[in-house]
């Protein structure tokens, strides 16, 4: 290793096969403990929808919604009458009633607030990213090993009809070996005050690709700046797997417009994914380049392929609703997620990564 580079902790490892299609194919819940009962921390822009998932469940009920703002519980109250509004974290923390507690607070508070509800053997729904950093996401999913409760991290995106298309099709072989995946977030704000853009936006795209690229990646390059509160506003994350495969990952807070575009290269074919299409959101290119040496050292013959395009078809389910739904199939069929403690530990040790790259100005970070 050269002086250029920094060794960070290991990842943890992936499991080995995944559920092909997460939360649809749920078993029903056993007779009897049919219902989790949920409370709810954080009632700002996310949480209301997470609230209103949760209770579109036939087999999950929520209890109370805690929240320091008392206009956040007034909310709460004209659209759900029947939920327990509180201000008072133990009203939901240490009630006996309540099965499952989802963390949907800023980043800076889903430690805290995670580990008291694990201790008051409640199973957790934590907001991406899991934590702050990777000390306290392995401490949480220690506690929760300990005391068997479930954790969910919620990468949204996982559960989405594109992404589990995507997964689909890469795991069927249908763009042959990977090249690259290139995943580009970008629009004007909402800046945030408490974190910069790489850990506001990039664990989503984080996330997406830990799912589709079942490798564990060796190494991070990160480079971006910040321009306005000291918090990084645009960063460029590349992440080198094995077998030569690369991400990429473009997030920005200061663009005059919003992209949400996915490419991913394979030997075979090509995929686009436009978040921001209606239909056709995905799109499948039969396109390549085929390179041979022809007879002199010099002589490269490159070929391009140039055939079909098509467009899959993708599920317009909300991903939250059917993450929700599969976050209560796990707690009352004893599974563990696909996107549990590890798979967030997975995602906050990129971050840290892109975060101490950037601030050393492109330093090449390996795992
Ligand atoms: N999965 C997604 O697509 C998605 C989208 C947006 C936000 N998020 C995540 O959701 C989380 C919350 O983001 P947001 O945009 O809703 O933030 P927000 O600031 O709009 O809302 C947070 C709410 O939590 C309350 N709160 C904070 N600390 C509290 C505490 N200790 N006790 C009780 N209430 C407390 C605040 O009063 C506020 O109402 C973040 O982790 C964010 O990354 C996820």
């Amino acid at each position: 290793m050269n002086s250029n580079e920094t060794p960070v902790l290991d990842l943890p490892q992936k499991e080995a096969a995944l559920p092909k299609v997460p939360g649809l194919a749920s078993r029903p819940a056993p007779k009897g403990s049919a219902v989790v009962r949920v409370g709810v921390i954080g009632y700002g822009y996310w949480g209301p929808n997470v609230v209103r998932n949760l209770q579109s469940l036939d087999n999950c009920q929520v209890v109370a919604v805690c929240d320091k703002s008392s206009d956040a519980l007034r909310r709460v109250h004209r659209v759900y009458p029947q939920i327990r509004p509180t201000t008072d974290l133990a009203d939901v923390l240490t009630a006996p009633e309540i099965d499952a507690v989802a963390v949907v607070t800023p980043v800076w508070t889903h430690f805290e607030l995670a580990k008291a509800a694990l201790e008051n053997g409640k199973h957790v729904f934590v907001e991406k990213p899991f934590t702050s950093t990777s000390q306290q996401a392995e401490e949480l999913i220690e506690l929760a090993q300990r005391r068997n409760l479930k954790i969910m991290v919620d990468h949204t995106f996982l559960f989405g009809g594109a992404v589990r298309k995507i997964r689909e099709l890469v795991d069927g072989g249908a763009l042959g070996p990977l090249y690259y995946f290139d995943s580009t977030r970008v629009n004007l704000g909402l800046f945030q005050h408490d974190v910069s853009v790489i850990w506001d936006l990039a664990p989503h795209d984080l996330s997406i690709m830990d799912h589709i690229i079942t490798e564990k990646p060796e190494a991070v390059v990160s480079t971006g700046g910040h321009h306005l509160n000291g918090y990084a506003d645009m960063a460029f994350i590349t992440i080198y797997y094995p077998n030569n495969i690369i991400g990429h990952v473009n997030v920005n807070w200061l663009s005059p417009v919003k992209i949400r575009t996915t490419l991913i290269g394979g030997k075979d074919k090509m995929l686009v994914w436009n978040d921001l299409e209606a239909d056709e959101k995905i799109k499948i290119y039969d396109k390549g380049v085929n390179i041979a040496n022809g007879q002199g050292v010099y002589d490269l013959l490159v070929s391009y392929r140039s055939g079909d395009v098509w467009a899959p078809k993708v599920e317009q389910t909300e991903a939250l609703r059917v993450e929700l739904g599969y976050f209560v199939d796990c707690i009352l069929n004893d599974r563990t997620p696909l996107n549990d403690g590890q798979a967030g530990l997975r995602v906050v040790r990129l971050l840290e990564a892109a975060d101490y790259s950037l601030k050393e100005r492109g330093k090449l970070v390996r795992f």
